[in-house]
């Protein structure tokens, strides 16, 4: 089957199993064409909120699936490859951070969505990329807050807010990559490119850019701003939702250390065969146990509250 006969099986598919298909930023381009909805974590969680259809196909990674089926839990959450994980997710678990609130059971946690359904359930409130400075300023004034589990997150939104937090030590093994040697090169040869990073990215590549957002935001920004040209340091597949979104202007990937083009392996786990098979065979369910759903629901639903 070529790309367009895989595309349209989708479509028909879709249709047939009453599915709805959300797709975070960084799919592939044939991922984001076939999808209902793309966006970052944010979005894609009120998206997964109102959802009406039986089931969800959710074309990103483990911990936004089970987000998903959080908010959501009587729609069928599928994930069409149970191997797209996240690095940043791994870094903290359960274990670790209940021993946390064992020695500081007054601490106010505050957990980035990309984290498990199980560290939710332990967290005060979850926060996005998007959302995290909004969060972050409204817990209560008295109350030491824990950031988990990225550490250049969490040292952004305490610059950002003067709010100091403990840093859980964690990272997003492809936002660490980028460095602000190899964005100096790229200043140079794109010296009116305004630079727009995540907010995974260390301190020395997010003090050298010209913002630091949400994979959203920058599209909000690119559109807004009068430059005709950005260097986005970000995961790659970022480049083809820019690309659609504002087709008049072009934009730079950010290089690397390593390679020319940053690509997260668990987000391109996901591909058009795996989206057909988990139609097809309602594959692979997530399950989230009901004690942690109903925890972890608290944290999440206390984030959409404090983010509108
Ligand atoms: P966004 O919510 O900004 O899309 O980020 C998700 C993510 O996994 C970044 O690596
Ligand atoms: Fe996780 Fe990093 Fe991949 Fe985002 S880019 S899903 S934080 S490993």
């Amino acid at each position: 089957m070529g790309i367009d006969e895989k595309k349209e099986r989708v479509l028909k598919l879709k249709k047939e199993k009453n599915a709805l298909i959300l797709a975070h930023n960084y799919q592939e381009a044939e991922i984001q064409d076939i999808a209902d909805y793309v966006g970052d974590s944010l979005g894609l969680s009120f998206k997964a909120r109102e959802a009406t259809q039986e089931r969800i196909v959710f074309c990103g990674v483990h911990f936004m699936a089970e987000t998903a089926k959080i908010l959501n839990p009587n729609r069928k959450v599928l994930l069409p490859d149970l191997e797209a994980g996240c690095s940043l997710s791994d870094s903290c678990s359960y274990e670790e951070l209940l021993e946390y609130k064992r020695k500081n059971p007054d601490t106010f946690i505050v957990t980035y969505v990309n984290t498990s359904a199980a560290v939710k359930s332990l967290s005060d409130c979850i926060c996005t990329s998007a959302n995290a400075l909004k969060i972050v300023q409204k817990v209560p004034l008295d109350r030491n807050i824990l950031f988990v589990p990225d550490q250049n997150l969490g040292e952004w939104v305490q610059t950002k807010t003067g709010r100091q937090m403990d840093l859980w030590p964690g990272e997003c093994y492809v936002h660490v990559e980028f460095t602000y040697q190899s964005l100096l090169e790229l200043k140079n040869k794109f010296p009116d490119a305004p630079i727009v990073s995540h907010p995974e990215c260390e301190r020395a590549v997010r003090m050298f850019s010209d913002v630091v957002c949400s994979t959203e935001q920058m599209i909000g920004y690119c559109k807004d701003h009068p430059a005709q040209t950005f260097i986005i340091v970000t995961e790659a597949g970022m480049i083809t939702r820019l690309k659609r979104e504002i087709p008049n202007k072009e934009f730079i990937p950010a290089t690397t250390a390593r390679c020319a083009c940053a690509q997260c392996k668990f987000m391109k786990k996901i591909t058009l065969d795996k989206v057909i098979y988990s139609l097809e065979s309602d594959q692979y369910e997530i399950e989230v146990p009901l004690e942690i759903c109903k925890k972890a629901f608290i944290p999440i639903q206390q984030m959409l509250e404090w983010s509108v």
